[in-house]
């Protein structure tokens, strides 16, 4: 049957209400009564609390003040593990971090007495990098400063090292990056014994934040109510943290009888939220005198901040995507997540996977060099094909041709005459030009057996008008959610896209289809759509109606995962692209324009061209930004760069022309047959970014961001290099 709505540029579900401005975020609401709370922090990095104290200036009566002994249940931040707290009570352990709370309905007075709120604290010793995490001189978290250890192993990586012909090492990091979402942090909340509590936010997980409710309340589920407001961008910002803003809000609106907003401007939200993980990765490699990976040995180590929050499921990610898409015999990867005195890391778009890929991708780079082949040549020679095993030792099933996907990003990117032609054009400008590309993977869903555990539910009811309307808890926050399910939902009824509506999710009307992360909506949920659709198309041939059809997570046929050895099907599914940019340098000031951009990735079916070549371009500047701008700068354990005038991200003057190609082998246990797309853009781009700049610059680099001064810097010490070398 033709494709009628699937696979059609069909308009945003929401695209009326944002362009008209009826679309209603959360600082939008304004019930009767609202007051407005504010988060008294941390100002040390590590200590303990000795006393707060109330200096005069404002009617103190008059404000709700919360600490954490008016919290009613557990005084824990509800992830994975327990050992955030809602409010520090005794003890900091990062900059910004929550110690009491404060609400006022008038903001102008709530700002001032925010002022004079002063904590007495005894400070600590305090670590702020991996190095000094991983000495354990000061340890400031467990007993080893270590919040997960992985060994991931396939084959045995000392048994090759003599008979190697090149043995290749290096060691590459990335720093951290803020998500700069359009609209910051806040909910909104209500919170009394007779209802229980209802909170409403700009957020990307419902049942991540009603679970740390519960906790927090020790109320049954269906006393806690949590509905997503329109959300203006998230990119894994809006995944952990928003559990803290709206536990804070139900607590000040619990203490108080009234409504409490609790939004955070763009410097609160910069210096007191989540990150991208710091990381470090070093490389041991291996290869055979015909340039075949022989062994691939790799420590991963990400900088997690002050508590464990989802430290281990970025590091896990991180550390399977670490060896790429690339076939060795023998693999292994250390990889830890260690405690510092900074705020937590936590998700952003891509998940580890963009800070191992970056080392790896140049460190291919590096081995091609040091073998003497070509870069392409060298991964063509090493590329996983259908039949071969990953590290995980997972079989790769569907058809797979890297070769080819590599192929047709260099010939779209004109990639070998422009190679020719910089290389006779650079010794006589200031302007060198280069190219450079990375080849990789991304895994689609929950890693390993998560998907399993998760069991996601979605429902479908028929309606009054002859339509039919979705209930699940995948938010919508810009990436276009309710515009793909419900693609899927009427391509499969034979429905008008117009007739198939999608509810707005709130856990009293929801169910729990999991968290919206992880490319896990089109893939994932998205199929479970499609099987309710088919079952309710079913039941609507042999009467009317009206139905419900509920449908729930079926794992794929012969998917096996093993969590205490590391091995097997780590993802259902895997997209894979080839990235490829090309740059100038201008060697007179570092700086480092991107001239253009080739993304060409295999991804199953593309359910919607428009969003999906969005998510796309989208992405590559945000890890434009990553590569090349995106500067923290941190003082003990401080974002002090928390604002957009000095942390710089790309603007449209950055932005190359990018030319977006899919090629499209439709994954039998995708929705309609899709993949992953979200995070691929996030991978890439640093590391072909990088690479061209070596190209460009005939220099080796191994850390981003790649900001002028860098680049400046390594010119200098080359040309030291070159003056003192003998002739
Ligand atoms: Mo999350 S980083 O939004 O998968």
């Amino acid at each position: 049957m033709e494709s009628r709505v699937v696979g059609q540029p069909v308009q945003r579900k929401e695209a009326m209400a944002k362009v008209c401005g009826a679309a209603r975020y959360v600082d939008d609401l304004q019930p009767p009564g609202v007051i407005h709370g504010a988060t008294i922090r941390s100002a040390i990095p590590r200590g303990k609390i000795l006393d707060i104290v109330f200096e005069p200036g404002v009617p103190w009566n008059d404000f709700v003040v919360v600490t954490s002994a008016d919290i009613p249940g557990r005084n824990i931040v509800s992830l994975i593990h327990d050992d955030q707290p809602c409010l520090a009570s005794q003890i900091v352990n990062h900059p910004h971090e929550p110690i009491l709370l404060i609400a006022h309905p008038d903001e102008d007075l709530l700002r001032r007495a925010r002022k004079l709120v002063r904590v007495q604290y005894e400070p600590l010793p305090a670590v702020f990098d991996i190095d000094s995490s991983l000495k354990q001189e000061t340890i400031v978290w467990g007993s080893d400063n270590v919040f997960k250890r992985y060994l991931m192993a396939k084959g045995d990586v000392d048994s090759v090292w003599t008979e190697a012909a090149f043995l290749v090492e290096g060691e590459y990091s990335t720093g951290a990056q803020e998500h700069v979402y359009i609209e910051p942090n806040g909910m909104l909340a209500t919170a009394n014994d007779r209802e229980g509590v209802t909170v409403w936010g700009s957020l990307q997980c419902p049942y991540y934040v009603h679970n740390a409710l519960m906790a927090l309340f020790g109320f049954p589920a269906e006393k806690i109510r949590v509905i997503q407001q329109e959300t203006g961008g998230a990119f894994g910002g809006k995944e952990e943290y928003p559990s803290i803003i709206a536990a804070h809000a139900a607590l000040l609106a619990w203490k108080s009888g009234r409504p409490v907003k609790l939004v955070y401007d763009r410097e609160e939200d910069m210096a007191a939220t989540t990150k991208r993980h710091p990381s470090r990765t070093r490389h041991r490699t291996a290869v055979s005198r015909e340039g075949r990976l022989l062994a691939m040995d790799i420590e991963f180590t990400l900088d997690g901040g002050a508590y464990s929050t989802l430290s281990s499921v970025v590091l896990s990610r991180g550390t399977i995507h670490a060896p790429g898409p690339y076939r060795c015999p023998n693999v292994r990867v250390r990889s830890a997540a260690v405690a510092t005195n900074a705020p937590p890391h936590g998700a952003f778009r891509g998940f580890g996977a963009p800070q191992s890929l970056f080392a790896l991708e140049l460190h291919i780079d590096k081995i091609a060099r040091a073998v003497g082949l070509a870069p392409d040549e060298f991964r063509r020679r090493n590329f996983l094909e259908t039949g071969d095993s990953t590290a995980t030792g997972q079989i790769i099933t569907q058809p797979l041709d890297l070769a080819a996907l590599q192929e047709r990003a260099l010939e779209a990117a004109g990639y070998r005459a422009k190679l020719l032609q910089f290389q006779s054009d650079n010794p006589r400008s200031q302007l060198k030009k280069g190219l450079g590309f990375a080849t990789f993977m991304h895994g689609a869903g929950f890693t390993g057996s998560g998907e399993r555990h998760l069991q996601s539910v979605v429902e479908l009811q028929t309606t009054a008008d002859g339509g039919v309307r979705i209930f699940c808890s995948m938010t919508e926050m810009g990436q276009g959610t309710n515009t793909i399910l419900t693609q899927i939902a009427a391509e499969t009824l034979g429905l008008p896209y117009e007739k198939v509506t999608i509810c707005q999710p709130d856990t009293a009307l929801v169910p729990n289809s999991g968290p919206t992360v992880a490319s896990r909506t089109s893939m994932i949920v998205g199929m479970l759509i499609e099987r309710a659709a088919r079952e309710l198309k079913e039941k609507l041939r042999s009467s009317a109606g009206p139905f419900r059809v509920r449908t729930q997570y079926r794992e794929p046929p012969g998917v096996h995962w093993d969590d205490e050895t590391y091995r097997g099907d780590a993802y259902g599914a895997y997209s894979w692209a080839a990235y490829v940019a090309e740059v100038t340098v201008d060697i007179a000031t570092g700086e480092v324009q991107v001239d253009r951009f080739t993304a060409v990735q295999e991804v199953g079916r593309v359910l919607n061209p428009v969003l999906a070549s969005g998510q796309i371009e989208g992405g590559i500047v945000q890890a434009l930004g990553f590569a090349l701008l995106e500067k923290i700068i941190w003082r003990d354990g401080s974002m002090v760069n928390n604002q957009m005038t000095n942390y710089i991200i790309p603007t449209a003057m950055d932005v190359p022309p990018i030319q977006v190609l899919f090629e499209e082998i439709p994954y039998e246990h995708g929705a309609m047959g899709a993949k992953g797309i979200g995070e691929l853009p996030m991978d890439g781009p640093a590391p072909a970014i990088v690479n061209a700049i070596e190209n460009a610059l005939g220099i080796s680099l191994d850390s981003i961001p790649v900001t002028p001064e860098v680049i400046l810097d390594r010119l200098r010490d080359h040309v030291r290099e070159l003056e003192t070398s003998p002739v």
